[in-house]
């Protein structure tokens, strides 16, 4: 029942990228993590929280053993949360989006972004407080040292009231994550504590490390 107080909950997994700083040839979520395609991490996690979950795939991809609805996805990110959001009834009440390039997000992160946005908030992220010394730079010279005492680091899943994400995307603008299209809108955005493990997969090394933390 979607007057429930619960509401239906969707999952989006963005999985469209090209993985171009991964490299390997495959499409990044399509690599093989454990002997399994990486999104297929992020499909399980999602699927244990949520009624539905849509998957934006990397244009003409196939992609029939996820167990989710696929959509392809589009040019940029932002592209193609849009694109799995068109796919959603308009009885889904709150959306979680969770990128397949973070294969370990622990289902304990799923549970705080819920529990904030059913307390109430209209938009909720996992954050890590930024542990390096943070520099502003111009090519190779240091201009200053950034105070970092109110930087976090950003993680997924990000949780959200459908209407308001669907609101956030209506102008068809690009970001790096959905929070920052409710933030240039003037939505408020929540923070809850992320988690150490729910490392971001980029670049190579992150795959080696990766295998090692999977085991045999
Ligand atoms: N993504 C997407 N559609 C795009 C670009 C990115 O769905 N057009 C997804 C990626 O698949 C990934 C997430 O957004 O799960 C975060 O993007 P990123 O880590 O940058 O992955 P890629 O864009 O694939 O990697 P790169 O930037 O190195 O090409
Ligand atoms: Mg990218």
């Amino acid at each position: 029942m979607s007057l429930s107080r619960t509401g239906r909950v969707a999952g989006i997994v963005p999985a469209a990228g090209a993985g171009v700083r991964l490299g390997g040839g495959v499409p990044k979520a399509w690599r093989l993590l454990g002997g399994r395609p990486m999104v297929s991490y992020a499909v399980d996690l999602l699927s244990a929280a949520c009624d539905l979950v849509v998957v934006a795939a990397p244009p003409g991809f196939d992609a029939p053993d996820v167990g989710a609805t696929v959509v392809p996805g589009g040019a940029t990110r932002s592209a193609s949360v849009r694109l799995a959001l068109a796919l959603l009834d308009d009885d889904v009440e709150y959306v979680l989006v969770h990128d397949a390039a973070r294969p370990f997000a622990p289902p304990s992160v799923v549970a705080r972004v819920l529990d904030a946005l059913r307390a109430g908030e209209q938009a909720v992220i996992p954050v890590l407080p930024v542990t390096d010394t943070l520099k502003r730079v111009v090519g190779t010279e240091v201009l200053a040292t950034v105070d970092r005492s109110d930087l976090v680091a950003a993680q997924t899943p990000q949780a959200f009231r459908a209407a308001v994400l669907r609101q956030a995307h209506r102008e068809g603008a690009d970001a790096t994550d959905d929070a920052a299209l409710l933030e240039s809108m003037g939505a408020t955005v929540r923070t809850v504590p992320g988690d150490p493990r729910n490392l971001k997969l980029t670049v190579p090394h992150d795959l080696v490390l990766a295998e090692i933390l999977v085991g045999p």
